[in-house]
């Protein structure tokens, strides 16, 4: 990769590495020279992403699949990971999983894969990829806080246009911000997270044609909402759309894939980092998506409970219930942080929503997971009756 504009190696220095120094080099001295000196000013201001400490609680905060493989199938994946040859850099093109994944994701002719460490790497480099100066990068709001995460890490500018009160899209406001902010990347969750629901497809549709670049459909959760714009790719060159195994059961080994037209692929896939997918993620996926009807068994599983969650908050008074097409639910009560304390006390983490955004306000949303983990959670959350006496939901 050529370095870029405005560094001079340094080649004849006495070291393995070259030293490269900027043509505005810090006033402070090296005894002196510290973050705010040297760093991007708006990196000062940001967080890192915050992962609670979950031990020893019931685990519903993080749309994970609660379901391990069967011992038989971990003894044969141990056997096979036990050989990987684990001195070696992994295959770069990582052909056996991306052949199998073709098959699996039904991905048309003409189009390609590219995998990254989650779709959480697949979003910084499609982020990197249309970040020319001035790029803006649009999104919807609430919506997957990674998009705007990775437009700002990019350098491009994040516009988002708020859902409707029942969080579908606001297809006016939408395409009066693309004709004004002419968006070279547009993220659409379909499922949407955390709101839990696909939009309209018909929607969808329209941004599809109003869009003057590329729209990426993120199907994360699609093993439940079983919906899907692949077969789009056929027709609509501005499409891509993109998946990750981590919602159906392989959170662990950070899976994610964008599939597009391969004159698109073929130029993200020089952003890509070489080997980003290291050797067990792939022989672990390529074995366990060898028996990915069990996956989708658990997926079954997880939609029976879901109905079985969404009955029992309904019935559950002062809690407001949203349509859910994911592996979660949201829901809104009279104090979304009495009840996340009251259920964190009795040893259940869920997210709270309430200060993700103004449309989320006392919202929370929990994970589906085993039948015994959802009882153990309506169990804690009724327990909580003296929170929501007498207050209405709103
Ligand atoms: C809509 C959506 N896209 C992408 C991701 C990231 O998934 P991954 O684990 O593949 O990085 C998530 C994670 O929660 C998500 O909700």
């Amino acid at each position: 990769m050529p370095f870029p504009r405005g560094i001079v190696c340094m080649p004849e220095q006495h070291s393995e590495f070259p030293v490269t120094r900027s043509f505005h080099s810090p006033a402070s001295s090296p005894a002196t020279c510290c973050p705010k000196d040297v760093l991007r000013p708006e990196l000062l201001d940001w967080s890192s992403y915050h992962v609670p400490d979950s031990s020893g609680m019931v685990k519903l905060d993080a749309m994970e699949n609660p379901y391990s493989l069967p011992a038989e199938l971990q003894r044969e994946m141990g056997t096979i990971l036990a050989r990987a040859p684990i001195n070696r850099y992994p295959d770069a093109g990582c052909t056996a999983l991306k052949s199998r994944l073709r098959d699996y994701l039904s991905v048309p002719n003409g189009c390609e894969i590219l995998l990254g460490n989650g779709s959480d790497e697949i979003i910084q480099i499609l982020c990197m990829a249309v970040a020319r100066p001035g790029a803006t990068i649009m999104g919807v709001e609430p919506s997957f806080v990674m998009y705007r995460v990775s437009a700002a890490a990019a350098g491009a500018t994040y516009v988002s246009v708020p859902l409707t009160d029942d969080f579908q899209l606001d297809l006016q406001q939408m395409l009066e911000v693309m004709r004004n902010r002419r968006p070279a990347l547009v993220f659409l969750a379909f499922p949407n997270n955390p709101t839990g629901n696909l939009f309209r497809r018909a929607d969808v549709m329209q941004i599809l044609d109003a869009a003057p670049g590329l729209v990426v459909i993120d199907e994360a959760y699609h093993a439940f909402a079983r919906q899907s714009l692949m077969s789009e790719l056929v027709s609509r060159p501005n499409l891509l759309i993109m998946r990750t195994l981590s919602k159906l059961g392989l959170a662990g080994l950070r899976l994610g894939m964008v599939v597009g037209r391969s004159a698109w692929i073929a130029e993200f896939d020089k952003l890509r980092l070489p080997y980003n997918v290291n050797v067990l993620s792939q022989l672990a996926a390529d074995f366990v998506l060898s028996h990915v009807d069990l996956l989708e068994r658990q997926a079954e599983q997880l939609l029976l409970e879901r109905q079985c969650i969404i009955d029992a908050l309904q019935g559950t008074p002062g809690v407001q219930v949203f349509p859910s097409d994911a592996n979660f639910v949201t829901f809104r009560v009279a104090d979304a942080c009495a009840v996340f304390d009251g259920l964190k006390q009795r040893q259940v983490l869920i997210k709270n929503l309430h200060l993700a955004h103004p449309m989320l306000r006392n919202c929370l949303r929990v994970t589906i997971g085993t039948p015994a983990e959802n009882r153990m959670f309506l169990h804690a959350l009724n327990e909580l009756d003296w929170i929501r006496e007498n207050v209405h939901v709103g």
